[in-house]
């Protein structure tokens, strides 16, 4: 009889548990495609790495606040990039300040020595904020990142003096096998610097590329999907980025300044540790795009996108794509061929009201100069032929004297992401709330044909 009375306690306690994490996804503006935290603020993502299944997403996260400030390391968990799972706080403020940006890596070798048996330490290598300077610190879990201990050698690089200055931040950690050492980059004031290591402890100063802000990221990626002729790609917190050479210690430019997306990415990472059997960089970027005020949590993360480096008739480029584990959200779709602007429309109307939504659209032009995708009057996809431009930034198509224009866009309650030519360039910006109520779609454009439609009601990766 008493085992039936604490199970039943039990039993309600879980009710009451899972129906109030249930009513933290319900509320009316929380993101149904988009990561974003049960409550406060969040920014750049973190530590990115995937582990025994999990991919992991820390980030910046001011607990409990809408607002930016005292900054932790929050945390969750996915097995599909899609799904997440939000665990209790990672890194917590300490003596060196708050705790900024940064990476994490196993350690497999225990080059750092905090191995336990056959368990790699995983270790998280971040910024420490405070009034005075920021310094790079190190943190390990022995738990698959549930539970941190910060290394009590911190900070492992103050470098404040050598640079005059007070920016010197968000480092990003990896192996680099030819060498056999760790690579740190390390924005610098003006750039990015690099460093080695062989032990995570002791940190040697390599070079410094100039021109870039926050949040740098370096990898090298096969050219083509030929893994014979690769390249290294470094960016900052912007997305900007040069393609080059890298030999361990100097990252030698070969281009100049590219972007491939523009609108709210910002401080995007990439995941360290995939299996080589899947080898995709795969990327997740804030979306600095605000929650509407009454909501308890602000910003969200974009789709995660695979990144690869394609050649195109302008040279090498760095392409962006949502994974393909988005496909897994798509409800039964609808798709037709060589539609005009208002047959296109009326196949849309249906969706009018949908705030999860994947529509792929390849658009023909003729003499248009304005052709495109509206909901309720905002603008989800501009393409001006006159002016190369796609929703107001410079682009010229793929192909050599095309007309053609085709467009993978995602609708979700708060924002749009929108990728163009297969992911030659991407934008993402914040939905009109105005738009939630309305008529919906409209594609516009004279003598122009839509040569493929689709559409695909999303689930929502809170369900
Ligand atoms: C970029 C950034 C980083 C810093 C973090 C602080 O958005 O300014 O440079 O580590 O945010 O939250």
């Amino acid at each position: 009889m008493k085992l039936l009375k604490v199970n039943s306690s039990i039993l309600i306690l879980l009710f009451i548990a899972s129906s109030l994490t249930a009513q933290v996804y319900q509320e009316k503006y929380r993101p149904q495609i988009h990561f974003s935290a049960q409550k406060g603020w969040i920014n750049d993502p973190n530590g990115l790495i995937f582990y025994e299944g999990e991919y992991h997403l820390f980030y910046q996260h001011n607990p409990g606040h809408r607002d930016w400030g005292n900054m932790h390391w929050g945390h969750a968990v996915s097995t599909d990039l899609m799904h997440w799972k939000e665990l209790p706080l990672a890194l917590f403020p300490d003596e060196h300040g708050t705790m900024f940006s940064g990476g994490a890596l196993i350690d497999y070798d225990n080059t750092a020595g905090f191995n336990k048996g056959n368990t790699p330490a995983m270790i998280a290598i971040y910024t420490a904020d405070s009034e005075e300077k920021q310094v790079q610190c190190m943190a390990y879990s022995l738990d698959k990142g549930r539970t941190w201990t910060k290394y009590k050698g911190n900070p492992l690089i103050d470098s404040k003096a050598k640079w005059n200055s007070k920016d010197t931040r968000d480092p990003q950690v990896f192996w680099y096998a030819p060498n056999k050492e760790w690579v740190m980059v390390l924005n610098e004031r003006d750039g990015h610097s690099i460093y080695t290591s062989p032990d995570l402890k002791a940190w040697k100063y390599e070079s410094h590329t100039t021109g870039f802000w926050e949040c740098p990221q370096l990898f090298e990626l096969p050219v083509d999907g030929n893994p014979a002729y690769t390249k290294w790609v470094m960016y900052g917190a912007s997305g900007t980025y040069m393609i080059g050479r890298f030999n361990g210690k100097v990252f030698t430019p070969e281009t100049g300044k590219f972007y491939y997306t523009t609108g709210g990415l910002y401080a995007a990472q990439t995941y360290a540790n995939i299996p080589a059997s899947d080898g995709r960089r795969i990327q997740i970027g804030w979306g600095r795009l605000e929650t509407p005020k009454e909501m308890p949590f602000n910003n969200l993360m974009l789709i995660p996108t695979v990144l690869t480096l394609q050649t195109t008739k302008d040279g090498i480029r760095l392409f962006s794509n949502p994974v393909k584990e988005i496909d897994k959200l798509q409800e039964k779709g609808a798709q037709w061929q060589s539609l005009t602007v208002q047959q296109a429309t009326d196949k849309l109307k249906p969706y009018a009201k949908s705030d999860a939504l994947r529509i792929k659209a390849t658009l023909k032009l003729s003499h248009a100069t304005d052709v495109g995708l509206k909901l309720a009057g905002q603008n989800v996809l501009v393409y001006d032929l006159n002016g190369n431009q796609v929703n107001g930034v410079f682009y010229a198509p793929q192909q050599l004297g095309s007309m053609e224009v085709s467009a993978d866009i995602f609708i979700d309650r708060t924002c749009f992401e929108v990728f163009i030519d297969g992911g030659a360039y991407s934008f993402s910006v914040l939905r009109d709330l105005k738009t939630t109520n309305t008529d919906g779609f409209q594609f516009f454009g004279h003598n122009i044909e839509v040569l493929n439609l689709e559409v695909y009601p999303l689930h929502s990766i809170w369900k």
